[in-house]
C-alpha cells in the first residue's frame, strides 16, 4: 500500500556533539544497532521496499551501512559465526532497495522532505524520523499504514505531551473521529504553552499525499530560519483531509541525550542476552547509589 519511505537523515545533530562532529546522530548505537537501523525495519515491516535517504555532509555511514560488506562476510563464514552473518545479511534484505539524495544544506525537515520529491512522485509515501526511536507491539509505521488502507488520506502520528514541552513538537487540533483518531483542524510548528491549540504532540512518523510536496515548495522559512514539514501540512490542510493518529506503543526522543540514554537502559533490559545480567549490574549500581552507606560498612 506504502511502498516508498523518506528518511531524512541530513540534520547537523548539534545536540549530540561532539559525538556528531564526525559521524551521523542516526548511526548512534541503541544497545547493538544504529538508529537508522530500527526506523528501516519498521518500514520493512509495514511493508515499505524503497528506501530514500536525504542524506548530507558526514553520512557515508549511513550507505555504508546498508551496503554490502563482502570482505566481512567472506570472514565470518570462514570462522564459521553463522549467527552474525545472518545478522550482517539481515541489515537489507534482497528485496529492499535503498536510493540517497542529498540534501546540500540542512535547511529544514521540509526542505529535506522535498528533495525526495523526483524519487517519490505521485504516490502516497512514509517519512520516518530515524531519532523517534518507536516501539510497539505492531511497528508504528505498519498501524498507520492499516489506518491509510481505511482512510487514504494524510496521517500523523501523535501522543499527550507534557504542556512545557509543546516547544518541542508540532502540535494539532481537530475532531475526534473516534478513540485513535482525530480530524487535524490546525498544525502548529513548536507553539508555547500558552499559544499551544491542544497538547497532542507529533511524533517522527507520517504518511503524506503528494499534494504537500507543492505545498512545502511554496513556503516561507518559518520557526528557526528553517522550511519546516509542519508548515506544509497546514497548507495541505487547506485542500485536503489530514488525520492524527494516536498509535500504541512507546516513543524514545533519542534526538536528546536524555531519551538516547533512556532508550538505550530500557532496551538493554529487554535484550533476550544482555537483559538479566544487566538488570543485576543496574540494581546492584541502585542500591549503591540510594544507600551508599550498606557499601561503607
Ligand atoms: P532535528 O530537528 O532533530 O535536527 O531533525 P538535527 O539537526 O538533526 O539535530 P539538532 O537539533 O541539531 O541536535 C529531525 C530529523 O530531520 C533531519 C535530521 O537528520 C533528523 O533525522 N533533518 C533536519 C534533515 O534531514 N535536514 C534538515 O535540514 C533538518
Amino acid at each position: 500500500m506504502i511502498k516508498k519511505a523518506i528518511f531524512p537523515v541530513a540534520g547537523l545533530g548539534t545536540r549530540f556533539l561532539p559525538a556528531t562532529k564526525a559521524q551521523p546522530k542516526e548511526m548512534l548505537p541503541v544497545v547493538d544497532k544504529p538508529l537508522i537501523q530500527y526506523a528501516v525495519e519498521e518500514a520493512y515491516a509495514a511493508g515499505v521496499r524503497e528506501m530514500i535517504f536525504v542524506t548530507g555532509r558526514h553520512k557515508r555511514p549511513i550507505e555504508d551501512h546498508f551496503d554490502l560488506t563482502l570482505e566481512l562476510e567472506v570472514a565470518l563464514e570462514e570462522a564459521h559465526k553463522t549467527d552474525l552473518l545472518a545478522v550482517v545479511r539481515s541489515v537489507k534484505p534482497d528485496d529492499m532497495e535503498c536510493i540517497y539524495v542529498r540534501q546540500p544544506r540542512a535547511l529544514g525537515l521540509g526542505h529535506a522532505v522535498l528533495c525526495g520529491q523526483r524519487l517519490v512522485g505521485n504516490e502516497p509515501f512514509a517519512v520516518l524520523l530515524a531519532d523517534d526511536l518507536m516501539i510497539g507491539t505492531e511497528p508504528v509505521l505498519k498501524q498507520m499504514v492499516n489506518q491509510f488502507r481505511d482512510w487514504r488520506a494524510s496521517i500523523l502520528a501523535v501522543q499527550e505531551v507534557p504542556a512545557e514541552h509543546t516547544r518541542r513538537y508540532g502540535i494539532v487540533a481537530g475532531n475526534p473521529v473516534n478513540s485513535h483518531m482525530v480530524d487535524v483542524q490546525r498544525i502548529v510548528e513548536k507553539p508555547a504553552p500558552e499559544q499551544a491549540p491542544s497538547r497532542l504532540g507529533v511524533a517522527g512518523r507520517y504518511i503524506l499525499t503528494p499534494g504537500v510536496f507543492h505545498e512545502i515548495a511554496n513556503q516561507p522559512r518559518g520557526v528557526g530560519g528553517e522550511i519546516q514539514l509542519t508548515d506544509g501540512i497546514a497548507s495541505l490542510l487547506r485542500r485536503e483531509k489530514v488525520f492524527a493518529y494516536r498509535y500504541e506503543g512507546k516513543r524514545y526522543d533519542c534526538g536528546s541525550r536524555e531519551g538516547f540514554l533512556q532508550a538505550n537502559v530500557e532496551l538493554a533490559l529487554q535484550h533476550p542476552e544482555l537483559g538479566p545480567g544487566f538488570r543485576q549490574f543496574l540494581s546492584g549500581l541502585c542500591e549503591s547509589t540510594l544507600h551508599p552507606q550498606h557499601n561503607d560498612a
